[in-house]
C-alpha cells in the first residue's frame, strides 16, 4: 500500500528546528520556527497561563467531550479580542465563532468551507506569504493566486500594485490578509490602506479572509485589530482565523478559533451548522485545555491584565531587539541599511539575503533562518546579537 511513497524534505520551517537541535557549536543562533524567546532562549509558559491552569486543574471534573463549538467562554474572548465588545456584528448576531485546532485548524476549516459553499473560489494571498497557507487552502481544493504585496528591493509593501492586481478579484474570490505582524515580511498595512481596501472590497464584491496570529504584536489588542473591525463593519461577509499560540504562548495546546461574519442572523446560523459538520468529519470537536485557558484567562480582570502587561512586555522586547539589531548590523558595514527592519512588526523580517547566503549562515556560522531570510526577531539576545551582526556582515 505505502511503497509507492517516496521521502519528503523536511518542512521549511519546523525542519529548522530539527537541524538546530542537533547543531553542535556553541554559538548557534535559532533565528527559525516563529515562537516567542526570552533573554535566555526560553518559550515561557506566561504567568497568566500557569495561574489559569492551576485554577483548572482545582476545578475540573470531567474529562467528557467538549460541545462541538468548543468552549463557549473561549469563543466569545475571541470574538470580542477581534471584534471589540460592542461591534455591531456581534449586536446583530452575524456571527458563528467555532473553537479550532489552532489557527491552522482555523484556516483548514475555513478553506473546507469555503470549497463547500463554493467550489469555484479563489483565494488571493500576498507575494509572500507564510509559507503553511498554500497546503492549508489547497488541501481543501481552494485556487489560489497571488496579489504583489512585500517589494524586496525597497523593503516595503507596495500598495499601487496590490491594488492594481485586486481590481481583478471578484465575488467568487476571497483575499487573505494577514491582520497585524504579516508573516514573512513583517511589514503591515496602515490604517489607510486598510480603508482602501474596505472600498475596493465592497466596489469588487470580494470577501476579506484574515489571519491574525499575532495579535498584540503589532501595536496593541485593537489597534492590531483594526483591519478586522473596520472590513467586519463595512462587508457583508468575512472570514476571520485567529491563534492563541503566540499572544498567550499556547502554542503546543492549538487554541485558536474561525469567525465567519454572515449577512444576517439566519445565515450565520445556517454556517455554524456547517462549519460544525464539517469539522466533525475532520476531527470531532477541539481539545480543551488551551481554550479553557483562553476562557479562564479572558474572564478574570486580574489575569486579563496581567496577560495585557506580559504581552506587552513581549511586544516591547521585540521592537528593542529590532532597533539594536539595525544599530549592530549599520555600524559594522555601510553597503546596506537595514532600518526598514526598525519599521516592521511582530516576529518577523527579511534580511534581504539570497538562498546562497542563508546556507553560508547555517553551514559557517549556525545560524538559522528560512531559505527567504525571513528571521525570527525574538530569536536575539544581548549575548547571541554580536556574532550574529558580525555573520551577517561577514556574507553580505
Ligand atoms: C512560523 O511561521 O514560523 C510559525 O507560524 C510556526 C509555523 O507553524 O510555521
Amino acid at each position: 500500500m505505502f511503497d509507492q511513497l517516496s521521502l519528503l524534505q523536511p518542512d521549511p520551517i519546523l525542519g529548522l528546528s530539527a537541524a538546530f537541535r542537533s547543531d553542535t557549536n556553541s554559538n548557534k543562533v535559532d533565528l527559525g520556527v516563529g515562537v516567542y524567546k526570552t533573554e535566555v532562549g526560553e518559550t515561557p509558559v506566561l504567568d497568566c497561563v500557569t495561574a489559569a491552569e492551576k485554577q483548572l486543574l482545582q476545578h475540573q471534573t470531567t474529562k467528557s467531550y467538549t460541545p462541538p463549538a468548543g468552549i463557549e467562554g473561549a469563543n466569545r474572548a475571541a470574538a470580542e479580542l477581534a471584534f471589540g465588545t460592542e461591534h455591531s456584528v456581534i449586536e446583530e448576531q452575524r456571527l458563528s465563532t467555532v473553537q479550532t485546532p489552532g489557527g491552522c485548524g482555523a484556516l483548514r476549516l475555513a478553506a473546507e468551507l469555503i470549497a463547500k459553499a463554493n467550489p469555484q473560489s479563489t483565494i488571493w494571498v500576498s507575494a509572500p506569504t507564510w509559507a503553511n497557507h498554500v497546503p492549508l487552502l489547497t488541501s481543501a481544493g481552494l485556487r489560489l493566486k497571488e496579489y504583489p504585496y512585500y517589494d524586496f528591493a525597497k523593503h516595503k509593501i507596495d500598495f499601487n500594485a496590490m491594488v492594481n492586481t485586486l481590481k481583478a478579484a471578484g465575488p467568487n474570490d476571497l483575499v487573505l490578509l494577514h491582520a497585524c505582524c504579516h508573516n514573512p515580511s513583517g511589514a503591515d498595512l496602515s490604517n489607510d490602506q486598510w480603508r482602501q481596501l474596505s472600498e475596493l472590497a465592497s466596489e469588487r464584491g470580494f470577501t476579506p479572509f484574515i489571519d491574525m496570529a499575532y495579535q498584540g504584536f503589532g501595536s496593541g489588542i485593537a489597534e492590531d485589530a483594526y483591519g478586522v473591525r473596520l472590513l467586519a463593519e463595512t462587508q457583508p461577509e468575512l472570514v476571520l482565523a485567529m491563534s492563541f499560540s503566540k499572544n498567550l504562548g499556547l502554542y503546543r495546546e492549538r487554541a485558536g478559533s474561525l469567525s465567519i461574519v454572515s449577512a444576517n442572523k439566519s445565515q450565520a446560523g445556517a454556517v455554524q451548522s456547517q462549519t460544525l459538520s464539517i469539522a466533525r468529519g475532520l476531527y470531532s470537536m477541539p481539545p480543551s485545555h488551551g481554550a479553557s485557558i483562553v476562557d479562564t484567562v479572558y474572564h478574570s480582570e486580574e489575569l486579563r491584565s496581567l496577560w495585557f502587561s506580559e504581552l506587552t512586555d513581549m511586544r516591547e522586547r521585540i521592537a528593542g531587539l529590532r532597533l539594536e539589531l539595525v544599530k549592530a548590523l549599520n555600524e559594522r558595514q555601510d553597503k546596506r541599511d537595514f532600518g526598514f527592519i526598525a519599521q516592521e512588526a511582530g516576529m518577523f523580517s527579511f534580511l534581504g539575503l539570497s538562498v546562497e547566503q542563508v546556507n553560508t549562515l547555517k553551514n559557517q556560522f549556525s545560524v538559522y533562518m528560512t531559505d527567504n531570510s525571513r528571521i525570527n526577531v525574538a530569536g536575539i539576545n544581548q549575548q547571541n546579537l554580536p556574532y550574529l551582526a558580525d555573520a551577517i556582515v561577514q556574507v553580505l
